[in-house]
């Protein structure tokens, strides 16, 4: 096979990338993909490191077999990703690196991996950063609708949309990896209060002060 340019891989990756993600929800879809592909080349030349084509494809396939939407499916997710890649003649130190983000990215996945790359910095904090702000909040109710979960509940904590806020939402500014991501949160974390604050306001029939 012919060696194929940077912008022919990056092609094949999407084409890749969207056939995989087809039972997502509309919060993980394909404009997922390429918002935290974009904010993390953003990040990369603000950071003024990490190689850009592991981080660009690393982002297009970071939520491949997200378990939230993995059912039925045989393949295990690092021979995916692998076969495919090996299928455009990508290095296998490359190969390995974008399973590795893929399989670690997660918030679920819980405390910071070891080994971690400035590659995996960057991705995680793009991710992270289209799940606060305004993105984030229409992410969230998304969700929780195409899970049938309850907008709010006082009466219980976990399982609604608000409560997730609480979960996982507010807790991602802290847990950013890069200082420019850590910026980046900062704007996005306080549209979240803003959000909350309104919320409650609105539920409690509260006046304006
Ligand atoms: P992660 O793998 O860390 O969950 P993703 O990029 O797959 O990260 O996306 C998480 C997105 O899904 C976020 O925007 C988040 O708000 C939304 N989400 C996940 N669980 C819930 C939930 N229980 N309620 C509302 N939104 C959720
Ligand atoms: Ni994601």
């Amino acid at each position: 096979m012919q060696e194929m340019n940077k912008q022919q891989i990056i092609t094949q990756v999407e084409e890749f990338a969207k056939r995989c993600i087809t039972q997502h929800d509309g919060g993980h879809d394909w404009w997922h993909l390429d918002r935290v592909r974009k904010t993390a080349l953003y990040l990369q030349s603000s950071e003024g490191s990490g190689d850009p084509l592991i981080i660009e494809i690393s982002a297009l396939l970071h939520d491949i077999d997200d378990k939230k939407f993995r059912e039925g499916e045989s393949m295990k997710t690092e021979e995916k990703i692998g076969f495919f890649l090996k299928s455009l003649n990508i290095e296998n130190n490359i190969i390995n690196e974008v399973i590795y983000i893929n399989k670690n990215i997660s918030f679920s996945a819980g405390t910071k991996p070891v080994n971690f790359s400035k590659e995996f910095d960057i991705v995680q904090d793009a991710d992270r950063l289209d799940a606060i702000g305004a993105i984030g909040i229409a992410r969230a109710f998304n969700y929780g609708g195409f899970r049938n979960n309850v907008i709010y509940d006082p009466e219980v904590n976990s399982s609604s949309t608000i409560g997730h806020f609480y979960d996982k939402l507010l807790k991602l500014r802290e847990l950013m990896n890069t200082t420019t991501g850590k910026q980046l949160a900062y704007e996005r974390h306080d549209f979240l209060e803003l959000f909350l604050n309104q919320f409650f306001k609105e539920w409690e029939f509260r006046k304006r002060t």
